[in-house]
């Protein structure tokens, strides 16, 4: 059994970009599965599905990432091997195309789980990760929308209204391995140095191969508080495995807890796939053994 979920944000996706929501999502998912196709590694499927996102201009994160207050990208990735616990993750990082790529680098290359800003990219640097100037990552609607919120002085607008992407898969292999990741440019508009629950294992992200993966979508200084991953994680072991009540437990505790919004995709050990929202719209999509074709939701 294999099966791969994506996600490209929960929020209120305007109608003018439902299809290039759909698109990406229908490419990310072919992405991952190729990889789980030919019979190859989870943690592989994940980073090649969010790489897509990555690249995508409609998409928040990597190329396309929504600016800060200071009108620069700053974006947060994680990624999480299910099976041996490995878990690697980089938080406002300027200067590479595909942060979650970055991450798995910190899972496999450094003795640590999570490298921030400046030190990020030194180690990108340190272990020739491909790197660039931060303003390629920049986007001529980002940088209309920024000039736009300082000529209306929307500061006054609360960040904790504006809605915004960020990315993420979960994918099972041929070996029952699962492993989990989230990419994101973070909130538009936050605090330079601001880094989102995207970045935080258990929060952003979480998998465990004997349980299921989880990757997360909203205002992260809400999921933050209710640990919202491994929250859904541990929802999937106390109802026997069931990944889409656990989505909408987690969903619904995150509401009724901090008033949050947002959404989870899940796939549950054994290849069974949940997902939950509270926004108005919720980009997802997936495949798995046995089904006649992807689907993807927006
Ligand atoms: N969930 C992404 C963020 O809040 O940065």
């Amino acid at each position: 059994m294999q099966a791969i979920i994506v996600h490209a944000g929960a929020w209120d996706i305007p109608e003018d970009r439902i299809e290039a929501h759909k698109n990406a999502c229908l490419r990310a998912v072919g992405a991952g599965w190729k990889v789980l196709n030919s019979g190859g590694p989870a943690v592989e499927a994940v980073e090649r599905a969010i790489n897509v996102f990555e690249e995508d201009p409609e998409i928040d994160s990597g190329r396309g990432s929504g600016l800060n207050a200071a009108g620069e990208v700053e974006m947060d990735a994680s990624i999480m091997n299910g099976t041996t616990f490995e878990a690697g993750a980089v938080a406002a990082v300027r200067n590479v195309l595909h942060p979650i790529s970055l991450a798995r680098e910190v899972m496999h290359k450094s003795e640590h789980v999570l490298l921030v800003g400046e030190g990020a990219s030194r180690f990108a640097i340190e272990v020739g990760f491909p790197t660039c100037r931060p303003e390629e990552l920049i986007t001529e609607r980002e940088r209309k929308k920024w000039e736009e919120h300082l000529r209306e002085k929307a500061h006054a607008v609360p960040i904790r209204n504006v809605q915004r992407d960020t990315v993420g898969a979960v994918a099972l292999d041929a070996s029952g391995t699962i492993v989990a990741g989230t990419s994101t440019g973070g909130t538009p508009l936050k605090q330079p140095g601001r880094v989102g629950d995207s970045p935080i294992i258990g929060c952003g992200t979480y998998a465990d191969s004997s349980a299921g993966g989880v990757s997360c979508s909203g205002r992260g200084e809400n999921i933050i508080k209710v640990v919202l991953a491994k929250t859904v994680i541990d929802l999937l072991g106390e109802n026997g495995g069931d990944p889409q009540r656990a989505a909408e437990e987690g969903i619904d505790r995150l509401y009724r807890k901090v008033n949050g919004t947002g959404g989870v995709i899940v796939i549950a050990a054994g290849g069974k796939i949940g997902f939950a929202f509270n926004t108005r719209r919720f980009a997802r999509g997936y495949f798995s053994s046995g089904m006649p074709h992807p689907i993807v939701v927006v």
